[in-house]
Formats: structure tokens, C-alpha cells, sequence
């Protein structure tokens, strides 16, 4: 049986289009049976829509307590029979109640090389700001199972690109985009293949980068 793979989103949603492109060429062995977003409006959520995958808009202010917004958040994941939590672009740090039920069981993508530029207040364009200013030559992205620090969990997969001298945030985010649309999927189907072994926070199992110094 497929893993049943809910899509968290926040924005335009790219990374959960290159999801479903993947799927669609037969390359990733996943159903996305479930959209949660932070953002009604968000792009994610129209193209879930356009699929008949059912769409949840859910935040804090909707409810009284934390703890009944994360009640509600498990009732949802528990009646679509989630096995897989996926993070795509979501920019809110979801309730520690959810992270503890679904532990080795949410991965995001990260649009750096964590554990640098990294924690709360680095998302989306403020990454590559703080990349640009602070003047590193490498950048990338981490694919990592979530845990209840912000972008702390064992990284699954990382792949680094060249800040170049040109590069202002916009040009640099959009390359990490492209790197993370051709990469994500492969984290994911590692783990619908079970390929994936932890050991303490070592994750192996994805493949690895090819040193292109020792060939
Ligand atoms: C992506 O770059 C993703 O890595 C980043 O937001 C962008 C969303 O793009 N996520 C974070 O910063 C999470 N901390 P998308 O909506 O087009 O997929």
C-alpha cells in the first residue's frame, strides 16, 4: 500500500506541484491524499483543489487553546490515515502535539545548509537574505525529519549549490527552488521505499552526493 502523505503549505506552492509531477511520471510511489495550509489563498491550496484532494485551513486563532488547535490538527491527519507529514514551504512550527505522534514520521525541506542559516525567523526569502549578507560561497538545501526544534531534526538529504558573485536573495532562491523541486522527491521515496535506516541522528539510505573531488 502506497504511504498516504499529507502536504503542509504555506505559499505558492512549487514544491508541492514538483511533488505531484513526479508522482505523475511514475517516479514517486506516494498518494497526497491531504493539503493543510496556514493560508487560504495560498497556491498550494489551488492546486490540491483542482485534484479533489481535500483542503484544510487551520491556525491558532480559529481556537480557543493550543491545545484545542492541536486537537483538531490530529483529528484531521488521523481520518485521512496519514503515514507521511510533509512539509512544503509551510512557514508556521506546527503544535508540539503533532510532532510527538508523528515522530520520524514529518519531513520538511529547508532552502539552506542547515544547520546553518537555520531557527526561527529563517524562512522563505530571509534565508537567502541572511545567506547573501553574511557572504557564504555555498548554499543549498536540507531535506530533514522534523522535530520539536525549529529546523533541528536528522537531516535526510543535502545538496549544496555556489553563491555566486552576482547573486542577490531573488537569483539565489530561485536556483535553491530549482535544486529542491529536482530533490525532494527522492528524500520521499526513500522512505515510501523504506530504504531509510537512523542511527541516532545519522539517516542513510537516500544516496549520497558524489564528491566531486574523489570522484
Ligand atoms: C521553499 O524555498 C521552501 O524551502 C521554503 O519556502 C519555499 C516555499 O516555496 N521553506 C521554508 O523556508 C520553511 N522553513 P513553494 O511554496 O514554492 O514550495
Amino acid at each position: 500500500m502506497p504511504l498516504r502523505c499529507a502536504v503542509l503549505a504555506s505559499g505558492q506552492g512549487s514544491n508541492f506541484q514538483a511533488l505531484l509531477d513526479r508522482k505523475a511520471a511514475g517516479d514517486l510511489h506516494v498518494e497526497f491524499v491531504l493539503l493543510i495550509g496556514n493560508n487560504s489563498v495560498a497556491g498550494a491550496f489551488e492546486k490540491a483543489r483542482s485534484r479533489g484532494i481535500p483542503c484544510f485551513h487551520l491556525v491558532p486563532s480559529q481556537f480557543s487553546s493550543e491545545e484545542g488547535y492541536c486537537t483538531k490538527f490530529l483529528e484531521i491527519l488521523t481520518e485521512h490515515r496519514i503515514d507521511l507529514i510533509v512539509l512544503a514551504g509551510y512557514m508556521k512550527k506546527l503544535p508540539p502535539g503533532v510532532v510527538r505522534a508523528y515522530h520520524r514520521r514529518i519531513v520538511n525541506i529547508h532552502p539552506a545548509l542547515l544547520p546553518a542559516f537555520g531557527g526561527k525567523g529563517m524562512y522563505g526569502s530571509h534565508v537567502h537574505e541572511a545567506v547573501i549578507e553574511y557572504g557564504a560561497k555555498l548554499s543549498g538545501i536540507t531535506v530533514h525529519f522534523v522535530d520539536e526544534e525549529y529546523d533541528h531534526g536528522p537531516i535526510i538529504l543535502q545538496r549544496a549549490i555556489g553563491v555566486l558573485d552576482s547573486d542577490d536573495p531573488h537569483s539565489l532562491a530561485e536556483r535553491v527552488l530549482a535544486v529542491e523541486h529536482a530533490c525532494y522527491w527522492q528524500a520521499i521515496e526513500a522512505i515510501a521505499a523504506g530504504r531509510i535506516v537512523i542511527e541516532g541522528r545519522r539517516v542513510m539510505g537516500v544516496g549520497e552526493m558524489k564528491d566531486e573531488n574523489n570522484g
